[in-house]
């Protein structure tokens, strides 16, 4: 459904992904892993249109995508929650969440994702009047990911959705990703938390310095002992 091919996005004359060839089936989800810095964001962002790549190709249902406006991305199904959350503090959980809505096309239509979307997140549907400045870490990207769903997406972005969570809060995040492709959603994941990433991931690419160091199904990536080296540090440390 979405392949990149050679993709590249530079900042100014710093490369941060270097020629990265990536596909995410229909209703899967595959999980790019890596340390700060490896180019994740960067590569989100060209996706959904944030940032323009300097070269390759992003192909989504078979229409090459990289050259348009995010909200033209948005309108053929990706929607992007991105790194921080970035939710209106000062607005309702119901405006936050309206607002991922901007490509249904009436407010009918709407209110129509606004309740479907709350079935899987009962927490939301009880504080809709609050504002989103009140909400705890979990709960903000509980609220991050059901605006991102707003957009009835075919694919969402996950941009660390895991971030400062608490083991809790996180165990909850992971089980809503989890669920989604059962609903027809495609997830493309990055993640710092490689065992619980690769725990709901079909798929895994390994990223560093821009580049893709290892890639393949995610349960013999979790058995290789080179990324239980390299990329699994917490286990280590006997968590
Ligand atoms: N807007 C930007 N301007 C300049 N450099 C950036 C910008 N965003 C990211 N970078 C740089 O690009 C590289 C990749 O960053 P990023 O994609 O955020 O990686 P990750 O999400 O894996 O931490 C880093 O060296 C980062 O400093
Ligand atoms: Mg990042």
């Amino acid at each position: 459904m979405l392949d990149c091919t050679e993709l590249g996005v530079r900042y100014d004359a710093l490369p941060a992904v270097r020629g990265v060839t990536l596909g995410v089936p229909s209703a899967r989800i595959v999980c790019v892993l890596g340390p700060n810095g490896a180019g994740k964001s960067s590569l989100l962002g060209a996706i959904s249109g944030q940032v323009r790549p300097v070269a390759g190709s992003i192909r989504f249902d078979g229409e090459a995508i990289e050259m348009l406006p995010p909200h033209a991305i948005t309108a053929r199904g990706i929607a992007h929650v991105p790194e921080g959350r970035m939710l209106f503090g000062d607005l309702s959980l119901r405006e936050n969440l309206l607002l991922g809505a901007h490509n249904a096309g009436s407010l009918a239509r709407a209110a129509d994702r606004l309740d479907a979307t709350l079935d899987a997140f009962p927490m939301l549907r009880s504080r809709l009047d609050e504002p989103a400045g009140m909400l705890s870490g979990g709960q903000a990207q509980m609220l991050a990911l059901a605006r991102g769903l707003m957009a009835a997406p075919k694919l969402i972005l996950l941009d660390e959705p895991s971030l400062g969570l608490s083991p809790k809060a996180t165990a909850d995040v992971f089980r809503l990703v989890a669920a989604l492709p059962a609903r027809g959603v495609a997830v493309l994941l990055v993640e710092q938390n490689v065992r619980r990433a690769l725990a709901v991931s079909g798929y895994a690419y390994l990223m560093r310095n821009g580049l893709f160091q290892a890639q393949g199904p995610a349960a013999e990536l979790m058995r290789d002992p080179m990324v239980q080296d390299a990329y699994f540090g917490d286990l280590h440390a006997g968590e």
